[in-house]
């Protein structure tokens, strides 16, 4: 049985889906009713409490969406198998959502806003692409989609993780140590990295503070990597110009934290990247076929480096 705790809708077209492609398997949509024996694979975004106790035949376990930082791995069973969202869809939006921030900020929008409220005509300096560093941290699935979605646009492309990766046209960097070169003569940063340990405050005002003067930053990642109070210390101080943050810690954002009334602040609801079920079936369908073959699962999480 495949149990699938996604919302409604999301619940409606992967059973359309799942029935037609894969009749044998049986759907479910809510865990009332359901013997939990029966639970060989779930979908889910929530970790059901007592999941391990309560689903002892469950075998793989999706998760909706393309992070997996919230599961408490420690209270899964080792033999569970996990499986992050890596879905064209999401994909897609992830780099529709960078291309649009780092257009925003390169073709200066927020001071034309600005500009607008009070009514004054006045071209800015602008900026040749080729004059703009854009940096990516975190080159996995999504982190290399954007690079490659930046990469018509003609800025100098530069990429950060944790082990090294060599991508065509990108200046790459790994590890602590080349952190500060990669971050030294960056104007636009991406954080695209996966939430673990080690990358959680990841975007302080140390590292922060090794960008250039006027840099600006995007977080499309969670909001846990950024220290939110470096960041307006930072924009105070004008080492910073502007912030687009997708994500917060906490989430929803409470309304009396100072970012959301920061004039150099653009804040979205943790929209850059939702999966789309009609494209995230066939990801999952492959996966069960996979799984059935005896395969390796595509955007198996390895539980050891938590992502
Ligand atoms: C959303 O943040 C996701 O992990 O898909």
């Amino acid at each position: 049985m495949f149990l699938c705790l996604a919302d409604g809708n999301r619940s409606e077209v992967l059973r359309r889906i799942l029935e037609e492609r894969m009749p044998e398997i049986t759907f479910a949509e809510r865990e009332s009713g359901v013997d939990p024996h029966a639970v060989r694979f779930m979908l889910t975004w929530e970790q059901p409490v007592h999941l391990a106790d309560l689903y002892p035949n469950l075998e793989v376990l999706f998760c909706i969406g393309a992070g997996v930082d919230h599961f408490a791995f420690d209270s899964l069973p080792s033999r569970l198998r996990v499986v992050r969202m890596v879905e064209p869809g999401l994909t897609e939006q992830m780099q529709h959502y960078a291309v649009m921030g780092v257009l925003t900020l390169a073709r200066d929008l927020p001071a034309y806003q600005a500009q607008q409220r009070e009514c004054i005509w006045r071209q800015l300096p602008s900026r040749t692409p080729a004059s703009l560093c854009v940096s990516v941290m975190g080159l996995g699935h999504i982190g290399r989609a954007v690079l490659e979605a930046l990469r018509q646009f003609g800025y100098r492309l530069r990429g950060w993780s944790r082990t090294p990766h060599v991508i065509e046209g990108v200046d790459c960097y790994s590890g602590p140590e080349e952190l500060p070169r990669f971050l030294a003569e960056t104007n636009i940063l991406i954080c695209l990295l996966p939430l673990t340990d080690e990358t959680r405050g990841l975007l302080s005002v140390e590292t922060l503070s090794t960008l250039p003067r006027g840099a600006s930053v995007i977080n499309m990642a969670r909001g846990a990597h950024l220290v939110q109070e470096a960041v307006v210390t930072l924009l105070d101080s004008n080492h910073l110009d502007r912030v687009i943050l997708d994500v917060t810690d906490p989430e929803p954002l409470p309304p009396q934290n100072p970012l959301w009334k920061h004039e150099r602040v653009i804040i979205t609801p943790h929209i850059a990247g939702n999966t789309i079920m009609e494209s995230a079936a066939g990801y999952i369908i492959a996966n069960l076929d996979r799984y059935r073959k005896g395969l390796l699962l595509d955007g198996e999480v390895d539980r050891h480096k938590g992502y």
